[in-house]
């Protein structure tokens, strides 16, 4: 994180994707979660007002029976707690590898959070 604290500092903006694993994000996701409560300075949290994109894929059909809104719940309290404004959220159900390449709307909806957190339309 030491290398990473620095590249967030300069971003305009931070994608994070994790699949849906155990009903949450992937213990990855929560390490890389947890690290970012330190990442205070003196004019407050080094991501305060930067754009925040999710992504999220699971197995199963939805949303709720996947356990996604859980995922999805803790990053709109963590990113409200920061003062990150969450720019969107792109989820949806892919299991196999290279399944989410059939899923065409998802993964233009995925292209417009790219840009929308990185401050274009
Ligand atoms: C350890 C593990 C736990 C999972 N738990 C869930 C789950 O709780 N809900 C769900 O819908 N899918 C679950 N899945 C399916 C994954 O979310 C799905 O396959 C995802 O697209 C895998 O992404 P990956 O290839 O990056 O691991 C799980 C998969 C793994 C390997």
């Amino acid at each position: 994180m030491r290398l990473v604290y620095p590249v967030l500092k300069k971003a305009r903006g931070l994608v994070i994707a994790s699949p849906v694993y155990w009903f949450s994000v992937s213990a990855q996701t929560k390490i890389f979660m947890d690290r970012l409560y330190a990442f205070i300075g003196p004019k407050g949290h080094g991501l305060k007002g930067k754009n925040i994109g999710i992504l999220l894929t699971y197995g199963d059909v939805d949303p709720f029976s996947s356990g996604a809104v859980n995922a999805l719940r803790m990053f709109q309290d963590a990113f409200t707690y920061v003062g990150a404004p969450i720019a969107g959220m792109v989820y949806g159900s892919a299991n196999a590898a290279g399944e989410v390449n059939e899923n065409k709307a998802l993964l233009r909806d995925a292209a417009t959070l790219g840009r929308q957190v990185a401050g274009g339309a």
